[in-house]
């Protein structure tokens, strides 16, 4: 096989995952992929941090810029805006393919990292930046675009469905339950992101794009998190037959006569009986509905940095099948420029 050079940034919950896998499972991967994938280098801050997994201490290196030039695949996996940005940047004009989970960068700054790719002919891959473990950006990109979606509707957060599951089932106390959440490395570096709801907002964001063609802003994204619930609401909420979700909705509206989107995260009063009622810890379910396809749901784990990487390597294939076969990029599909209405508070029952 041809060796390609894999250069990882990132060594935490999921990077320290990946890097482990892709150790262990190399030749299964190269069979996949057509190409030896070599594990160049792992880019963090501190070499000498204790890591989830054991991995050779002579891959770790601070000077993340040497790493990815001369790389043919980047995998971003330290998350934040800077570095990131500059490195897959730098990866990208560099001839490298990149991978990332990163949804606050893509949320924020997709849009010129797609165009950067497409000018020197590399490919952006991030099925890992919603919904985890789920295979939700390909489906909604590739499968789907013969069709028309009219709506995404889901729980796209693993930290705030652990956490309200948890204040439902058990009476647990918020504060213990995110600090959990923590340790089981399902919260962001700031779990201010998960817990106001920033992060579904990002993911909301990321799949509203994807769905309707078009580039939605992150300010755009209506976005209500889980601090205001307390464990009375639970409770009123339970006895009325709903149980609380942080939900991301994203849906096709017309207004005055003119087709416009709505994005919004808000937390939203679910019947017991609703399938999405039945998503447990870290768990996310994200319901699609297209014209011609008719309803659709993707289910399984959020969060989670073995979870996650799964959805990172799958990339990391694709990837390395493109890079030997001198493919074009992967591209983002056509930019509609749908308006997008803002739409306030919405209590709704589902
Ligand atoms: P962690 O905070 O656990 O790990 C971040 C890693 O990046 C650490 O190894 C850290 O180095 C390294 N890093 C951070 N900043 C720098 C820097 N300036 N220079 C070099 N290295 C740096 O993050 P996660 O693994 O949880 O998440 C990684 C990405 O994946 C994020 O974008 C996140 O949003 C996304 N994601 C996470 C999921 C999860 O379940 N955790 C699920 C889906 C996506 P050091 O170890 O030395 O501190
Ligand atoms: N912090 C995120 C969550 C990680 O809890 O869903 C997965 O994107």
């Amino acid at each position: 096989y041809r060796r390609l050079r894999v250069a990882l940034l990132g060594a935490g919950a999921v990077g320290s995952q990946v890097a482990d896998l892709l150790l262990r499972h190399g030749d299964e991967l190269a069979d996949r992929a057509g190409a030896s994938l070599e594990l160049a280098g792992i880019a963090v801050r501190d070499v000498d941090a204790p890591r989830d997994v054991e991995l050779p201490k002579e891959l770790f290196t601070t000077d993340a810029e040497s790493l990815i030039v001369g790389s043919d695949i980047v995998i971003e996996l330290m998350g934040g805006i800077e570095p990131a940005r500059g490195n897959l940047l730098l990866a990208l004009n560099s001839g490298a393919d990149v991978v990332t989970a990163n949804k606050a960068l893509l949320a924020t700054h997709g849009t010129e990292l797609f165009e950067a790719a497409d000018q020197v002919g590399a490919s952006v891959y991030y099925e890992a930046a919603a919904a985890g473990a789920i295979p939700i950006i390909r489906p909604l990109r590739d499968s789907l675009a013969g069709d028309r979606v009219v709506r995404i509707m889901g729980i796209v957060n693993g930290t705030t469905n652990y956490i309200l599951d948890r204040m439902d089932s058990e009476g647990a106390d918020f504060a213990d339950v995110l600090a959990d959440a923590q340790r089981l490395g399902y919260a962001e570096a700031d779990p201010t992101a998960d817990v106001e709801g920033h992060d579904a907002a990002q993911k909301a964001a990321i799949l509203a794009s994807l769905a309707f063609h078009t580039t939605v802003p992150l300010d755009a994204v209506h976005c209500e998190g889980i601090t205001g619930i307390t464990a009375s609401m639970i409770d009123e909420a339970r006895a009325a037959g709903f149980v609380i979700k942080l939900l991301a909705v994203c849906e096709r509206i017309t207004v005055d006569g003119a087709e416009s989107i709505s994005v919004r995260v808000y937390p939203a009063l679910v019947a017991r009986s609703h399938p999405l009622a039945s998503v447990h810890g870290a768990n996310n379910a994200v319901f699609v509905e297209a014209e011609a396809a008719g309803s659709l749901m993707f289910y399984g784990a959020g969060a989670g940095g073995v979870q996650t990487a799964s959805a990172v390597l799958g990339d990391v294939v694709s990837a390395a099948r493109r890079h030997i076969a001198g493919g074009v990029g992967v591209g983002e599909s056509t930019r509609a420029n749908l308006p997008i209405v803002p739409i306030g508070h919405v209590i709704t029952r589902y």
